[in-house]
């Protein structure tokens, strides 16, 4: 187990890629806290936690991750019921889809509340209560961005602009904080299905080949929040790179895929894109050619 004894807490657990990497860290020996506004859906991801039989904690709190006396007082709980805290996945997002010259006004504060100002809150009440006495098992923040950054979609003008924003909110993070034992990292997803991108269709069976299933991230977070990743600092990791990398480790022969000073050759004669950007992430590489081999 990668992550036994660990605490963590995860915004926008009650569904789609926070509930997926909720159970995957519980299964890792995590002892979970889980938020959003759905004390319903919270309860469900709970359940599912509990039928593995592990023998986690899971803690479930509500709050609006816009308001940050709530935000505040469940980091609070949170901590009186889990300890100080490990790791924090901040995921909760929302988003909408209109030509810019129609987006509603208020809907487009709200997105681009939820996914910087959630951030930002997350970051304030959870920094209190951050294990950040020991630099061989740093407190981890790992954000959920998207892969709308870099590349801006049509007609998501608040969601582009506000996963550009979120980029700029983790640079100041991991300047403000350097001194200190925290690290802060950011998943770029592509497209995923889940609620915020097929709404009612989600998780229905029919989506788009191109699309991943919300648990295929699993492995990026584990990662992050595993001991592995100590020193992982200011990444952005983007699924679209490591999806390539994957492809290339699972045709390589096993004798080529040893370590990262093999396997590194290989995806730069195959994709030397992918492997120019990827290069600093060799952890993750050597992450995934671990769990090939
Ligand atoms: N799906 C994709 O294709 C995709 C791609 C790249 C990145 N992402 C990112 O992945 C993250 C998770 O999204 P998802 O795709 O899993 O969508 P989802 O299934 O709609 O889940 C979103 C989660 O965020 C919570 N949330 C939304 N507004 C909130 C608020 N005001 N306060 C507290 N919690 C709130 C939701 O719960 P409540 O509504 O119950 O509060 C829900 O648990 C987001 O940051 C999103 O931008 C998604």
């Amino acid at each position: 187990m990668l992550l036994k004894g660990k605490n963590i807490v995860i915004t926008g657990a009650g569904r789609g890629i926070g509930k997926a990497v909720a159970i995957a860290c519980a299964k890792e020996g995590a002892n979970i806290g889980l938020t959003s506004r759905t004390v319903e859906e919270l309860n469900n991801t709970k359940k599912e936690i509990e039928e593995l039989g592990i023998g986690v904690k899971v803690i479930v709190k509500t709050a609006n991750i816009i308001k940050y006396e709530e935000v505040a007082e469940i980091f609070k709980m949170f901590h009186d019921e889990l300890g100080l805290l490990n790791g924090i996945i901040a995921n909760a997002g929302a988003s909408g889809r209109w030509a810019s010259h129609e987006f509603d006004s208020e809907k487009f504060s709200q997105i681009i509340n939820v996914n910087i100002l959630g951030v930002f809150n997350t970051f304030k009440a959870a920094y209190l209560y951050l294990k950040k006495d020991d630099k061989k098992e740093k407190a981890r923040f790992l954000i959920t961005g998207s892969a709308a950054y870099p590349n801006a979609m049509p007609q998501f003008a608040a969601y582009t602009a506000s996963k550009y924003g979120v980029v700029g909110l983790l640079k100041e993070f991991v300047l403000e904080y350097k001194r200190e034992n925290i690290t802060f990292n950011m998943i770029l997803p592509t497209m995923v299905d889940t609620k915020l991108l097929r709404g009612k269709k989600a998780g229905d069976g029919n989506k788009p080949d191109n699309m991943m299933h919300p648990f295929e991230l699993n492995e990026y977070y584990i990662f992050v929040m595993s001991d592995d990743a100590n020193r992982v600092n200011d990444e952005l990791i983007s699924t679209n790179d490591f999806q390539v990398v994957k492809n290339i480790i699972n045709e390589t022969p096993s004798e080529k895929r040893k370590n990262w000073e093999a396997f590194s050759k290989i995806l730069e004669e195959k994709a030397p894109k992918v492997h120019s950007n990827v290069k600093k992430q060799k952890k993750l590489v050597e992450f995934f050619l671990n769990r090939t081999n």
